[in-house]
């Protein structure tokens, strides 16, 4: 189900290498040392899309690990799950929330236009949604990829030219006739288990003036905001500036600009171009990487925050039970998957959990015996509590659940302390 990680994926460290006699005497005895330090580790844990119906069988638990390299700062996770189990069928569909589509219009904002009806590939187009607001709204022409044959079914009702296959060198050359002028990868980059064939496929699509928009959750971010619940299977890599421009040095790519984003509790956009393009790289690429310093420290601290949140709302839920209140979860996020297993919760303690997504109802939340059930539930069961396991929505949640919030319910938000509303 899954394999060991040893090295860095950014700058090779721990990479098998057999040094010379001469290396060996030079380096002296702690030459040997090249190994990537553990920070944070949750266990044993489901994977955080594993949703299944009661009967079926989950596809079982992995070692949820993050490693940091010593050299270049790269944290990633110590294992990789087989991406054929996590992304075939796919439970993750983009929000059709408002915050969401903002953000498609930032994005749009941000990108230069060499002309009036830009073609842009998506890489992990998902549903796509936003090749939708882009194509139907925009006027622009665009492509998608994305693995998920599910997805893909209903980006092709929406009219959509999308590819059902991973992205990587192979895919590039089947997509090279559609010419690119903007790639676009959301949320992408972090699942991906092999850097070097992502890139090359990239190379393959980017003659000099190719505008590569990469968007990923900031390790700043999940740092400084103890975002411990975005650390799941998927996400085998936790990014900064650093790390990814070691992972570009052996190729035809270079940092172009980075820009902070505010969508999933904190991302950054990375743009690339290629090293032969007219256009000079922006000065918020040496401004990050002069300002970054994710070191042991950063995560030691982290690590010891998120084991304190876990605490306090495990202590919320348990005293509540006891004392007769209902509590349930609002958003089944794979946000909701690490905070109930690294909890410990059950149906016990959490009734069920609503959720919008169609694919994720009346099935279990991962590693529990959970259900998941639409989101009229909450006013039709009114319970004293809805942990929202979607904080990352909770204005728009807060104003679109005024009617259980008049009737006394209450939200507990777990993060980033825990709260109750109202
Ligand atoms: P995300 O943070 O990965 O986008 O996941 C959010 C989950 O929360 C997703 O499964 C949809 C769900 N959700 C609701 O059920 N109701 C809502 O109002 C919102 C905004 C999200």
């Amino acid at each position: 189900m899954y394999h060991k990680i040893t090295s860095c994926r950014a700058c090779g460290l721990g990479k098998a290498q057999i040094p010379t006699l001469k290396q060996s005497v030079a380096a002296g005895p702690q030459s040997g040392d090249t190994s990537l330090l553990p920070v944070f580790d949750l266990g044993l844990q489901p994977l955080a899309n594993d949703f299944v119906q009661a009967g079926e069988e989950q596809s079982g638990f992995a070692p949820l690990k993050v490693m940091l390299c010593p050299r270049c700062n790269m944290a990633q996770l110590s294992v990789v799950v087989r991406p054929d189990i996590l992304y075939r069928h796919y439970s993750y569909v983009t929000s059709p929330s408002q915050t969401m589509r903002d953000h498609f219009q930032t994005l749009v904002d941000m990108i230069p236009l060499a002309s009036h009806k830009p073609r842009l590939l998506e890489i992990g187009s998902n549903d796509g949604r936003f090749l939708d607001f882009l194509q139907n709204e925009k006027g622009w022409q665009v492509c998608g990829i994305d693995p998920a044959k599910n997805l893909c079914e209903t980006a092709h009702r929406r009219g959509l030219k999308v590819y059902c296959d991973f992205f990587g060198a192979d895919a590039a050359a089947r997509i090279q006739e559609f010419e690119p002028e903007i790639i676009m990868a959301r949320h992408v980059f972090c699942h991906c288990p092999d850097w070097k064939d992502f890139v090359r496929g990239l190379e393959i699509l980017s003659p000099p003036e190719t505008l590569i928009c990469i968007e990923v959750p900031y390790v700043a971010d999940l740092l400084s905001k103890g975002e411990f619940d975005t650390v799941y299977h998927e996400h085998l890599s936790y990014f900064s500036i650093k790390p990814m421009s070691h992972l570009l040095m052996e190729t035809s790519l270079r940092l172009h600009k980075v820009v902070p984003l505010s969508i999933h509790g904190g991302a950054l956009l990375v743009m690339l171009r290629h090293r032969d393009s007219q256009t000079s790289p922006d000065k918020s690429v040496s401004q990050y990487l002069n300002a970054e310093d994710f070191g042991h420290e950063a995560w030691r601290k982290f690590s010891t925050d998120s084991f304190r949140k876990i605490g306090a709302l495990r202590h919320f839920v348990d005293t509540a039970v006891q004392n007769g209140k209902r509590v349930v979860g609002y958003g089944a996020s794979a946000k909701s998957t690490v905070w109930i297993n690294a909890c410990g919760f059950t149906r016990n303690q959490i009734s069920f959990i609503t959720d919008t997504t169609p694919e994720k109802l009346y099935r279990n939340s991962p590693g529990t015996n959970i259900p998941i059930v639409d989101e009229g539930a909450l006013l039709r069961e009114l319970p004293d509590y809805a942990v929202c396991f979607a904080w990352n929505y909770i204005d728009e949640i807060l104003q679109k659940e005024k009617a259980y919030l008049d009737r006394g319910g209450k939200f507990i938000v777990p993060h980033p302390d825990i709260k109750v509303l109202p």
